[in-house]
């Protein structure tokens, strides 16, 4: 399918959904001054400052989050632009057309996903039906001794699986082994029948943001059997790198009242243990290091994270690289630190909601927690070690995005170890030349949705000299950090000569989105190129419409004279018509 006909088939979307309703959805609106308001989902308040109006346009005028109906989904159900727009297709009895499905080049067809996906729900439902069942009684027992309750239970939508059942049951349904084997629920024995992978075991759903089920964990209930869990394998529905644990529950937490942190912990357990205590906050990064995958995608529920993970994690160097990851990725981190060697489970269990809260309020921010972690190497009280625990102290400092941080914890190395501060600038001076490294440039994952793609293509556009490109000001546009960067750097070296497929070769060493570009850009034909380099343009014209739109609209809630006001409203009145064309 053709971009246009993604272009035209959008436009048939949003026609059909009214911002209204779908807002209502969430949260429920009163009609006042040809406007609905609400209070905000975004953020905590009693007094409505949430707005939805009939230009299909949302703001808050307290936390000032605003946009379209696809950015509310995008925001409110915590997933991206294709995320949002295969909701509101849902809502509109509308199919997603298969190429905008396509993330990842996988090349598999919307139609065998989706039948995945339904065996996967009709498997859990099962699993669901046994837990509760007569074959579920030892497991049941199980939780119990745990003590996860039964709306617990429920809410995890937990099950059992009674031996190979499952596969009888699938078959009866009408999927083929094939499509067991695929799902991951089925492995093939010596004698070449299928049997349930997790058979015997307590099944911990995995969920992802849309409610779909991707995965299934599944423990052992007697102690010592091995492996503990056994999860069902990759596949083209669950990549465990970009997932996590818990990201129903800390949606549905968040839509009934506004969250502000995340809380990591290693275990499903610990999600589940957590939320039944009342802190719903939680999710599992599922027994591995942190990618930058599942940074962004914590991102997207919040920009504090606590790492709360099981006893000394810090003795792992993976682990210490995945709380970089999330620093990287601009995320405020805080480590918490659990005492006893229990895991979360383990001590919310025995010191309640109450007890588990201290720990939270107690927990360092990322650097201190290093610093300190440290100086457990050292012997403070011994000269010979205070210089050592500096100097390898001022190391760490390198690796913190601002100068006013540097400052600040130099003043707390030289506390801690007893040094003067200017002998530490000193040896943070003298190293830096030597040690400094930017925070390592993370591995790329492809930011998806329509101004990334059109800010790529632009790019492509401006590298291929394509006609009229030049004459245009792309810096208004160009926006997005990474791509800002590339975009900058082009036009520096275009200042001496014009960059060849050497300088470009160069660029894409730095910034590998330069790859992506080419990639994505070579699928459009030179006949289609002025078109859809129209179309890039006049999207990326509508996103910074919006961008001004939402940045007006913090300026009129601010400005008390009248006169001003009205302009100002003017101006806001001339862009939301533009934007709504
Ligand atoms: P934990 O052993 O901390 O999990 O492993 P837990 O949830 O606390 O387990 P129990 O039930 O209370 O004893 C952390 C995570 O690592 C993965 C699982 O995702 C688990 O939740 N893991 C662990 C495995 O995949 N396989 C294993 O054998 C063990
Ligand atoms: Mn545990």
């Amino acid at each position: 399918m053709a971009a246009d006909n993604f272009k035209d088939w959008l436009e048939e979307l949003k026609n059909r959904i009214n911002i209204v309703d779908v807002v209502e959805g969430y949260v429920s609106l009163n009609r006042k001054g040809g406007k609905y308001w609400a209070c905000c989902p975004f953020h905590h308040e009693k007094t409505p400052s949430f707005s939805v109006d009939e230009t299909g346009m949302y703001y808050c005028f307290g936390c000032h989050k605003g946009g379209d109906v696809i950015s509310f989904v995008q925001d409110i159900e915590h997933t991206d632009f294709m995320g949002a727009v295969s909701i509101l297709a849902a809502k509109a009895g509308m199919t997603v057309p298969e190429f905008s499905k396509k993330e990842g080049g996988t090349g598999i067809s919307k139609r065998k996903r989706d039948r995945l996906y339904s065996l996967m729900r009709e498997a859990a439902s099962f699993y669901h039906k046994s837990l509760v069942g007569d074959a579920g009684k030892a497991a049941r027992d199980y939780l119990e001794n745990r003590g996860i309750s039964r709306p617990t239970l429920t809410s995890f939508g937990l099950g059992f699986a009674p031996g190979n059942a499952l596969i009888d049951r699938l078959r009866d349904m009408g999927y083929s082994n094939d499509e067991m084997l695929d799902a991951g629920v089925a492995g093939t024995s010596k004698s070449g029948r299928l049997y349930d992978v997790l058979g015997g075991r307590l099944i911990v759903p995995i969920i992802n943001n849309l409610k779909q089920v991707i995965a299934f964990g599944g423990r052992v209930l007697e102690k010592g059997e091995q492996p503990k869990y056994r999860n069902t394998k990759e596949t083209v529905i669950f990549d465990k790198s970009r997932e996590l644990f818990g990201q129903h529950t800390i949606k549905k937490a968040m839509i009934e009242g506004a969250v502000d942190s995340v809380i990591m912990v290693e275990g499903y357990m610990d999600v589940i243990s957590l939320y039944q205590a009342g802190i719903k906050n939680c999710m599992a990064s599922m027994g591995t290091a942190l990618t930058v995958q599942q940074a962004r995608l914590l991102k997207r529920y919040a920009d504090k994270v606590y790492i709360s993970y099981d006893g000394d994690f810090a003795g792992q160097k993976a682990t210490m690289r995945g709380l970089d990851i999330l620093y990287g990725e601009g995320l405020s981190v805080k480590v918490v630190s659990v005492p006893g060697g229990k895991d979360p489970d383990e001590y919310v269990r025995e010191f309640g909601k109450r007890g588990y809260m201290d720990l939270l309020s107690q927990a360092k921010p990322l650097f201190e927690y290093k610093l300190d972690k440290l100086a457990e190497n050292y012997d403070l009280n011994v000269a010979e070690d205070r210089g050592a625990y500096a100097v390898e102290a001022v190391k760490v400092l390198y690796e913190l995005k601002n100068p006013a941080q540097v400052e600040a914890y130099m003043d707390y190395i030289s506390a801690k170890a007893d040094i003067p501060k200017p002998v530490l600038v000193k040896q943070y001076a003298q190293g830096s030349e030597a040690e400094a490294r930017p925070i390592p440039r993370l591995e790329l994952t492809r930011k998806t949705g329509k101004y990334y793609n059109a800010m790529r293509f632009v790019l492509y556009s401006l590298f291929g000299g394509q006609e009229g490109v030049e004459e245009r000001d792309l810096s208004q546009y160009i926006t997005d950090g990474d791509h800002k960067a590339i975009y900058v750097e082009y036009c520096r070296l275009k200042s001496f000569k014009e960059p060849d497929l050497d300088d470009l070769q160069a660029m894409a060493e730095q910034y590998p989105e330069v790859e992506e570009i080419f990639r994505e850009g070579k699928r459009v034909t030179e006949e289609q190129a002025p078109q859809v380099f129209a179309d890039c343009m006049r999207s990326l014209e509508r996103e910074k419409n919006r961008r001004e739109i939402i940045a007006l609209t913090k300026q009129i809630d601010g400005e008390k004279d009248p006169v001003k006001r009205d302009l100002l409203l003017a101006h806001y009145a001339e862009l939301t018509a533009k934007n709504k064309k």
